[in-house]
């Protein structure tokens, strides 16, 4: 007889993924319009729409896709108004959905998977298409869809149809425009960066006005070939940790491994701590623990130090191994994913040249956001999902407060998991009071919700749940704006 499927820890003991992990991997039909059942109430001054970006297709023409951060990219789109919820799904339709589409098959490596075809068919690095799957931005009434791969993808906000390809800052593709970007919000300045591979790495700095024309393209060489996620920025700065994740750009180019097989994670390394100046010039260096690092928080200025918060990994045992949870969870297993992000802080003094690294939460984070209005600033307040189980992927949120110490945990229990906490401004009130939108997905309903919580009081659970019809994929980044 065959076994239940577990769906809580105790299952863990299995190797069965809990259902609220496996989902994660299960295909999206997108395409939806829906409105939602809603337990709670909505505050009437919640008035916009969060926007969220994740990969929703895993598989066309019986193959599947073998690591869960790897697939076509779905956008979301929540909007609440008087009091009222709507919520509306679509995939980007970029140059490589709709040939795969039209083919029922994948045609393109992506970068977790190499083309169909073998070697050959891989050499020079199998032509590795956007799925625009990874991050999503409202600028000047268009919504960027953004991929680690250029092009970024412009979508309507609020049809979701896309536009097609908006390539930011890279016109002549000579470079690939990463998915993380900052705002100024004193200056309304864009900042966005990306890599070229070759015979060495270098980092790309783009800086648009808020009118979005482009103000400047630094680049930068790195003394490091490695794959990199996301960075920081200061009102003068910009930092860049080169965590030694090294990419072998000739395992890739001959065709033998995909962008992930082609990584290698090197703790013995240390990390190198890029700093330069937002005006460009020549960058300082600085050695750093080895910290593998998906996501900064935020960075900014105090005095000559300069103050650097994010989410680090002593080792990212969830993500690159082909034991790895993000592996194994595509096939309904449990994989390896022991080792906590823990939330951490560089004080990198630029008078004095050095760099301290200090954990500040040794729990399980990911997904660290700040009030929008506070970046590149003192930020007071940090919220990010977090769990009493290292999976890779939390069960719940916290609120850190940075003046007092204290910290506030909801945990939705061991059937739930939780995305990125999307800070939504309460209209004319100030700093860190408003509200957090949490996508979870529920293993025991196999539906997903979104909680909405006053972000002030966040241990007092959600004021309200958005419940959706059916499941959704993991969903990686979003980002709130009001009408
Ligand atoms: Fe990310």
């Amino acid at each position: 007889m065959a076994m239940p499927r577990p769906n809580t820890i105790e299952g863990y003991a299995t190797q069965r993924a809990p259902r609220c992990l496996e989902l994660l991997g299960v295909s999206e039909q997108g395409g939806r319009d829906e409105t939602p059942d809603v337990e709670g109430e909505i505050p009437r001054d919640l008035q916009g729409s969060l926007y969220r970006n994740g990969p929703g297709l895993f598989e066309r023409g019986g193959l599947r896709k073998p690591h869960l951060l790897d697939g076509d990219g779905l956008v979301q789109r929540l909007s609440f108004a008087n009091g009222k919820v709507h919520y509306r799904n679509a995939f980007v339709r970029t140059s490589k959905f709709i040939a795969e589409e039209e083919a029922d098959a994948f045609r393109f490596a992506t970068w977790s998977m190499r083309r169909p075809g073998g070697m050959l068919a891989n050499l020079g690095g199998g032509s590795v298409h956007s799925q625009a799957g990874v991050t999503v931005y409202p600028f000047n009434d268009i919504l960027y869809a953004f991929d680690e791969i250029s092009p970024a993808y412009g979508v309507d906000p609020q049809t979701l149809e896309t536009i097609g390809e908006k390539a930011l800052g890279d016109p002549a593709r000579e470079f690939m425009v990463k998915a993380h970007t900052k705002f100024d919000p004193q200056t309304g300045e864009w900042l966005l960066f990306g890599i070229s591979h070759g015979r060495s790495m270098k980092l790309h700095a783009i800086i648009h006005g808020a009118d979005g024309a482009l103000k400047a393209h630094h680049v930068i060489p790195s003394p490091r070939q490695i794959y990199i996620h996301d960075f920081f920025a200061t009102r003068e700065h910009l930092i860049f940790v080169l965590h030694p994740m090294w990419f072998s750009p000739w395992r890739f180019l001959s065709g033998q491994a995909s962008v992930i097989e082609s990584l290698s994670w090197k703790p013995e390394d240390g990390n190198q701590v890029l700093v330069v100046s937002r005006e460009g010039g020549t960058p300082q260096f600085f050695d750093a623990p080895a910290a593998f690092i998906w996501h900064a928080l935020n960075a900014y200025s105090d005095g000559s130090e300069i103050i650097a918060d994010f989410v680090g990994y002593d080792t990212p045992d969830h993500f690159a191994p082909h034991n790895a949870l993000f592996y194994k969870v595509m096939q309904g297993e449990m994989g390896e994913a022991k080792t906590p992000g823990t939330l951490r802080r560089y004080r990198i003094d630029l008078a004095a040249h050095s760099l301290r690294e200090e954990i500040l939460d040794s729990g399980s984070h990911e997904f660290p956001m700040i009030d929008p209005r506070a970046a590149m600033q003192k930020h007071d307040v940090a919220y990010l999902t977090a769990g009493k189980v290292n999976w890779g992927v939390n069960t719940g949120v916290k609120r850190v407060d940075y003046p007092s110490g204290k910290t506030q945990v909801f945990d939705f229990g061991a059937d739930v998991t939780a995305g990125e906490p999307v800070f939504a401004a309460r209209p004319g009130a100030g700093r860190d009071e408003g509200w957090l939108i949490v996508q979870c997905l529920d293993g025991r309903s196999e539906r997903a919700f979104f909680a909405l919580f006053d972000a002030t009081h966040v241990d007092s659970g959600p004021i309200a749940r958005v419940h959706l019809p059916h499941h959704l994929p993991i969903s990686f980044h979003g980002w709130w704006k009001a009408d």
